[in-house]
């Protein structure tokens, strides 16, 4: 077939060109977005005068009439055109002959692609934003059902301090939350509309920007023509959240798969995100996490591809651009996937609280709390601490925990510990004593899930 761009050409593309240099089986994907910024182009062309408006309102019709078959899937986007652009230009010539010939007026594929496809980020981050809202409601309602659920805090993957499992999971929609904030953050970044820069140097005729800027749903159009068609931040940035999103993610799944190990059998997956092995009878792996563990690096390939693509390129337009959308349009799959099914499977994990009570009662965790209290007798904290490591020390020879210790033991380290020591050191205590703000205290962590749900429901 002709191609749109034939112009100065004389003999036709090298066959093997012609499928190297097409993007159709990629950018398919952007129909609903390329056929509704044609509607608002046609309509501006025809409320300017451009061109008849008549005409306008045929190729209006004519474009939402292909929008809805493409939908139902009753016109099929044939891959043998150049990009879903061209498709679509010859879709519409073929129904309406010279009138469908008018669409391009005072515009060019630079332009279209660049507001077909910021179109389609938006579209795909407020989806991203709804399947966020979910998670952080799942984690907001287990960490309610667990404020009082006593387990190790670890730094280093050691046990350190207690903390709560409510607390703990508030840490992991922190993360979550700030994500959301990020996608959200970007409605005054993505807020212009490329279209009408034409291939870089605007147009000759009257066109009205804020009127197509407006019926795509962006707030005004692009500033500059040149930056109009040349930019790519918008899903550069997409990427960069995305990546979050999923590095967040991986942390979690990371330890949800420790967590799940006969070592640590704090939690419980649910069978229907667990898998068994072929050949061994006992196994029930948490595939699910893993790969969604995987997966988190595909997104920052995705990243990479955008930054690398970009890097070194000249204004304006250059085909190395074409390279964006696979890698944007797959950091989108997979975040929307791993977000969907990581919810659906925490939502059914079942935590294991005695395991975590019992872990949280072996490790020492209360250990800085027992040389608190020295401290709050008055002993200076470095001495308290070294009192408390020795303590720890005879302990660990002679099968003890701080809980068990006798008193008498406690007393030949320092006079000044009393009866009172064991219920500061109970890790009950020593959690509700953590009232500073932010901290594993029951009030805190309330404060915290409140603060997740009016970002949630506000
Ligand atoms: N398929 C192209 C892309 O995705 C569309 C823009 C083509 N523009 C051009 N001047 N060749 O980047």
């Amino acid at each position: 077939m002709e191609k749109l761009w034939k112009g100065r050409l004389n003999s036709d593309t090298d066959k093997l060109a012609d499928k190297f240099n097409s993007s159709i089986d990629i950018d398919h994907i952007l129909y609903k977005q390329d056929i509704t910024a044609s509607i608002a182009h046609a309509e501006m062309l025809g409320k300017t005068g451009i061109i008849p408006f008549s005409d306008a309102k045929k190729i209006s019709k004519c474009l939402k009439e292909i929008l809805k078959e493409t939908d139902d899937g009753s016109l099929d986007i044939d891959r043998g055109f150049e990009d879903i652009h061209t498709f679509v230009e010859y879709e519409l010539t073929k129904r309406l002959g010279d009138t469908g010939k008018m669409l391009h007026t005072a515009r060019s594929r630079n332009d279209q692609v660049a507001t077909d496809f910021k179109m389609y980020v938006k579209e795909r981050i407020s989806d991203v934003i709804e399947y966020i809202k979910e998670l952080l409601g799942v984690l907001a309602d287990h960490a309610s059902d667990n404020i009082h659920t006593v387990m190790p805090g670890y730094t280093h993957l050691q046990r350190a301090q207690p903390v709560t499992l409510g607390h703990y999971l508030m840490a992991y929609a922190m993360m979550f939350y700030r994500d959301l904030k990020r996608y959200m953050s970007f409605d005054s970044m993505m807020n212009t509309c490329p279209l009408g820069s034409g291939a870089l140097a605007g147009t000759t005729y009257n066109t009205d920007r804020h009127m197509t800027a407006a019926a795509l749903g962006f707030e005004m159009p692009s500033l500059n023509s040149i930056d109009g068609v040349s930019d790519r931040d918008f899903a550069t940035d997409a990427c960069y959240a995305n990546s979050m999103v999923m590095l967040h993610l991986s942390r979690f799944c990371e330890e949800l798969i420790l967590w799940a190990s006969w070592e640590f059998k704090f939690v419980e997956l649910s069978d229907g995100f667990s898998t068994g092995s072929s050949v061994m009878p006992q196994k029930k792996n948490p595939d699910i996490a893993e790969l969604i563990r995987g997966k988190s690096a595909r997104t920052f390939s995705d990243l990479n591809t955008l930054l690398v693509m970009q890097k070194s390129l000249p204004l304006a337009y250059n085909k190395d651009m074409q390279e964006d959308k696979e890698a944007v349009f797959d950091s989108f799959d997979t975040v929307s996937s791993c977000l969907k099914v990581f919810t659906a499977m925490l939502k059914e994990t079942v935590f294991l609280k005695d395991n975590m009570k019992k872990a949280a009662n072996k490790g020492f965790i209360n250990a800085t709390d027992c040389a608190d209290y020295l401290v709050k007798k008055s002993l200076p904290f470095r001495d308290a601490y070294k009192i408390t490591g020795q303590l720890v020390a005879y302990c660990i020879q002679n099968d003890y925990t701080l809980e068990t210790l006798p008193l008498e033991i406690y007393k030949s380290h320092s006079s000044l510990f009393e009866q009172d020591v064991y219920k500061e050191i109970s890790l009950d205590t020593c959690v509700e004593r953590r009232i500073s703000y932010g901290g594993p205290s029951a009030q805190s962590v309330l404060l915290q899930i409140e603060h997740i749900r009016e970002a949630v429901n506000g």
